[in-house]
């Protein structure tokens, strides 16, 4: 390898922030982190940042839904994502947010510069506009019947049961999903970025070694069909970052969300002495690559690289784009138990199964990844621990109960060792590459040639037969050697059992530069007596995560996509105790301004009494609630809301709006009981 380092910026694309991450997001985070941390091992300067997507009209909403801000919204996101991704092992060297000082300052910076040179222009123009709720609707909020096939319930930009694409204009009967109303057209002035100024350049640069040849195919149709001017700006009210001189205009959350890239790896720098400019600048001679989905390849291939050329940034070195997650052969679905949030999984599973099971299937390629649960089982069975883990277990009791823990001074088969090293160069190809699939199947064969080579010496017979005690310790030494090799090799994909391994070994794996290593074998060298490394993954693990994602995914179907709190497969009766209900007379019950779910309710609990806002406006007129019976729970933390604090929950039943019940006692009940 050369002295050379190679200095390299390395993103994944931003999550939203009004949801959990799911096991489809982690392919690409899985992808990337694997990339990073093999960079490092090898001894490249390499930086893996990524952020929250903060901004946009669904995040807005959802916070109003929850009866927060949207500040709250995202910083309670924030910290979910940070623990899902900490738990899953990635290893960011920043994760920040797009709602952030540093991206308010680029954003800024980037729209100035493309607006003095020439490449925003503004005209009016006709969109959908909720008339009760006062904003504008993006398509996704927009239903109707499809113009084509008539079909009910579609979205404003496609039909999913006929597949035609139209504007949310064409609707038949299309109401807002926010409110119900029959939106209206009205006008306003937005702002463009002009595409086309950057076309000579964009096919220049897509032409080079900067994309997939299939992506690139794609990108042909995309020139063929003209660019288009892309309208960058949005109305208020918007969760987003104002433009500069432009009242009540914000950028589009497709604008800074990728400028997001930047501002986090600007606070990395800020923290860290790392100079900036020397990966931004249009002459740097750093490398920078953007890991995505194949869903926003227009905004990466396209966009992000004119929009960067056009404010005197410099361009991606490449853009690596991979396929959707499907689970047992099929779209992830909520009611069939296959939407598994991060979260989820990590309650049943070890990350590094995953990890592993995703690394045996990605490549380089465009291409969809199934994640089918008897083969995730059998295969990290088979592999990680009946093939890795196994070898460690079979040499180290020998070592430790013979020789006081310590290696002999050569191997027995020094050739092997140094055929394993050779083999670096093979497995290293297929990580820089991409090809992770054809890399674990190549350190799988060094695993079964290892195996073999145990099998063939049977240390366990030379140690009954006796009196071959170097041969026996010198056998076992080469077991060790190659079983750290092939760590070593694995180490980006399992890097907690890489750290494990180190333990036992007593010699550093994951470090920067620790892929040369293993250049040098491990001789009269003490290891730590071997302790259980990895445990096998049994069927029962992977129902229970589909049982629990089914429970969470019927709850999500019923109450819609933005109500998915997760509920627990089961808890104990201790976890049910901690539960405070009370019997509840609602005494005062009246409309809250500018809630349009809520209702702010006055409880007697017995000589005390409570404010509760509670979301049933839309199933109770508030008279009729005054002098009922109802049960809350008393022992829920304050909620500070826009209208006012929240000192506890009414329960009803139902999936909302028009259809809730709420819970009331037999005649008798007093307010104050305990509810049991
Ligand atoms: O599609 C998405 O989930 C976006 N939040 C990705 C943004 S990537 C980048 F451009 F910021
Ligand atoms: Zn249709």
């Amino acid at each position: 390898m050369s002295n050379n380092k190679r200095r390299i910026l390395v993103t994944s694309a931003l999550p939203y922030a009004n949801g959990p991450l799911h096991l489809g997001h982690l392919v690409e985070y899985i992808q990337t982190d694997i990339w990073a941390r093999y960079q490092r091992l090898t001894g490249q300067e390499c930086y893996y940042v990524c952020a929250d997507d903060a901004h946009g009209t669904p995040i807005m909403l959802r916070a109003e839904d929850d009866g927060i801000t949207p500040e709250e919204l995202i910083a309670r996101m924030g910290r979910e994502h940070r623990a899902d991704f900490a738990d899953f092992l990635i290893a960011f060297d920043n994760y920040h947010s797009t709602h952030s000082p540093e991206n308010r300052h680029y954003s800024e910076l980037i729209y100035r510069r493309l607006n003095a040179n020439g490449h925003i222009s503004r005209r009016t123009i006709k969109q959908a506009f909720d008339p009760e709720k006062g904003i504008f609707l993006p398509d996704r909020f927009i239903k109707g019947q499809c113009p084509r096939c008539a079909a009910l319930d579609q979205y404003g930009d496609n039909c999913e049961v006929c597949g035609s694409t139209y504007s949310p204009t064409d609707l038949i009967n299309p109401i807002s999903v926010v409110s119900g109303a029959a939106p209206v057209e009205r006008e306003s002035e937005h702002f463009f970025f002009r595409l086309k100024d950057f076309q000579d350049m964009l096919k220049d640069w897509t032409g080079g070694e900067h994309l997939q040849p299939e992506v690139k195919n794609k990108l042909q149709e995309w020139f063929d069909v003209g660019l288009q001017d892309w309208d960058i700006s949005r109305d208020a009210p918007y969760f987003g970052f104002e433009i500069p001189d432009a009242p009540d205009k914000y950028f589009y959350v497709w604008l800074d969300a990728p400028i997001g890239y930047m501002a986090s790896f600007r606070n990395l720098c800020d923290r860290s002495g790392i100079m900036f400019d020397e990966f931004w600048d249009p002459d740097a001679e750093t490398e920078l690559y953007h890991f995505i989905g194949k869903d926003i390849l227009y905004f990466h291939a396209l966009f992000w690289p004119a929009m960067l050329d056009g404010a005197g940034f410099r361009k991606p070195s490449a853009v690596f784009a991979h396929g959707f997650l499907t689970v047992n052969g099929n779209k992830m679905s909520k009611s069939r138990g296959t939407f598994i949030t991060a979260r989820t999984y990590l309650d049943q599973l070890n990350p590094e199964y995953l990890r592993y099971y995703f690394a045996a299937k990605l490549n380089n390629r465009v291409e969809d990844l199934d994640l089918n649960l008897e083969d995730f089982v059998q295969r990290v069975n088979s592999d990680l621990v009946g093939k890795v883990v196994n070898i460690a277990s079979r040499c180290a009791g020998f070592i430790t109960k013979r020789f006081d823990g310590l290696l002999a001074a050569e191997m027995h088969d020094a050739h092997l060792y140094r055929e394993f090293v050779a083999a670096g160069a093979g497995v290293a190809r297929c990580y820089e590459n991409r090809e992770y699939s054809r890399g674990m199947r190549e350190i799988m064969a060094l695993a079964d040639q290892a195996n073999q080579y145990i099998a063939d010496q049977k240390p366990w017979e030379i140690a009954r037969r006796g009196g071959a005690e170097t041969l026996l310790h010198q056998v076992c030494t080469t077991g060790l050697n190659l079983f750290r090799i092939l760590v070593t090799y694995l180490s980006p994909v399992i890097p907690a059992t890489a750290q494990r391994v180190e333990t036992f070994l007593g010699c550093g794996i994951i470090n920067p530069g620790g892929w040369n290593a293993i250049q040098q074998p491990l001789a009269n060298h003490r290891i730590k007596p071997y302790e259980h490394l990895l445990r096998r993954v049994e069927a029962s693990q992977t129902d229970a995560m589909i049982e629990a994602s089914r429970k969470t995914g019927a709850i999500a179907d019923r109450t819609g996509p933005l109500a998915a709190d997760p509920v627990a497969a089961t808890i104990s009766i201790d976890d049910f105790n901690k539960v405070d209900l009370r019997i509840a007379r609602i005494t005062e019950a009246q409309r809250v301004e500018g809630a349009d779910k809520l209702l702010k309710l006055s409880l007697d609990l017995g000589g005390e009494n409570r404010t509760v806002f509670a979301g049933i406006k839309s199933a109770y007129p508030p008279d009729e609630l005054v002098g009922r019976y109802t049960v809350v729970v008393a022992n829920l933390a304050p909620r500070k809301m826009r209208f006012g604090v929240s000192q506890g929950m009414v329960l009803a039943a139902g999936p909302g709006g028009q259809d809730l019940w709420l819970l009331s006692p037999d005649p008798g009940a007093q307010p104050g009981m305990r509810v049991r």
